[in-house]
């Protein structure tokens, strides 16, 4: 198969387009023919070695922390997929990512693709999609709370303005102006251009704020909260955890492979309650340029896919 590999930490010119052997099902396992895979913010930072005190990354490693496509082999003992169906996965950061025209992965790691969504809508759903969910359950949000998600035009924002806007929150989000009536499209009600204005000027008494940005964005979020207010970040860099001096609640949502969590929002959007959102997509063989991409944050709403 092709696939994208790098062997040492550094720009995105490390990362080599290459042919490996196909991969095969192990017990328990299905086997994919990958369709699309994402290109995420942590997939960069990882390759260009900001995230080495948290993880130490066997090399040589293949990129990408999803992928969807459909089943072409079963191991022993898989009881939920067969052959042909399609399906979406989530690829642990030490084993093989999706950055492949295969991969092979616990089924117990593998959604079915509702039959609303295209494979690469479904895999724009995925990784994004679970880090969203983890997020709103850390911070229970409830109808009629008043929410701020900054980064609202990102992937991960995007979906969590949705969530939000479902479960009948009021939510504000922040993003550049001329996405504006793109994340309204979304479903907040209220935007703060962070290139034109101040939300920290602007906001007061938020319910619930999360944190996609760290940074200046984390230490101004306290003064939006009302006293008992939850704010919940993941970000990779660590914040100044301020929570005690403000009064409110502290929660890194912390992200990690959650079947549930996967198959809850793949129902969300199977209903047309939620909306994956599809930035650009980019064959394999260009995943280097993808990278340089997103590094200089040149994507704005949705994700930037890979396809095969
Ligand atoms: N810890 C975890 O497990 C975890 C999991 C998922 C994501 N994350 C983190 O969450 C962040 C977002 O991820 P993503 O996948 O959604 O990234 P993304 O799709 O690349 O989105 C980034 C967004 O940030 C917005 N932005 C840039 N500067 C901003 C500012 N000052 N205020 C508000 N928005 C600003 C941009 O908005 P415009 O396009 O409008 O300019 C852009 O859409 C990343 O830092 C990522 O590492 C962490």
């Amino acid at each position: 198969m092709k696939a994208i590999q790098y062997s040492e930490h550094g720009p995105a010119d490390v990362m080599h387009y290459i042919d490996l052997p196909d991969p095969v099902a192990g017990p328990g396992q299905v086997l994919l023919k990958i369709e699309a895979a994402s290109v995420t913010p942590f997939d960069w930072k990882l390759r260009a070695g900001y995230l080495q005190n948290h993880f130490t990354l066997p090399m040589p490693s293949v990129p990408g922390r999803d992928a969807g496509g459909t089943v072409v082999a079963v191991g022993n003992g898989v009881t939920e997929f067969t052959v042909g169906d399609r399906v979406a996965v989530m690829a642990g950061v030490f084993a093989q990512g999706g950055y492949a025209e295969m991969i092979a992965v616990d089924e117990k790691h593998a959604v079915a693709i509702p039959e609303r969504l295209s494979t690469v809508e479904a895999v724009a759903l995925t990784n994004a999609g679970l880090s969203a969910w983890i997020a709103l359950r850390a911070a229970e949000v409830r109808s009629g709370d008043k929410v701020l998600v900054h980064a609202g035009a990102g992937a991960v924002g995007g979906l969590l303005v949705q969530l939000c806007h479902h479960l009948g929150a009021d939510v504000t989000a922040t993003c550049r102006s001329t996405n504006r009536d793109y994340v309204l499209g979304l479903g907040a009600n209220r935007i703060i251009a962070y290139d034109q204005e101040d939300f920290s000027e602007l906001l007061k008494a938020r319910d619930v704020v999360f944190d996609l940005m760290g940074g200046e964005v984390h230490d101004k979020s306290y003064k939006v909260l009302k006293k008992g207010g939850h704010l919940v970040w993941l970000v990779a860099d660590p914040i100044r955890d301020r929570g005690a001096e403000f009064g409110v609640t502290v929660t890194r949502a912390m992200v990690s492979d959650d079947k549930s969590a996967l198959q809850s929002m793949m129902e969300l959007a199977g209903a047309g309650i939620l909306k994956p959102q599809v930035a650009r997509t980019m064959p394999l063989s260009e995943a280097a340029e993808a990278h340089r991409l997103i590094e200089k944050s040149a994507i704005s709403r949705g994700r930037l896919m890979l396809t095969m």
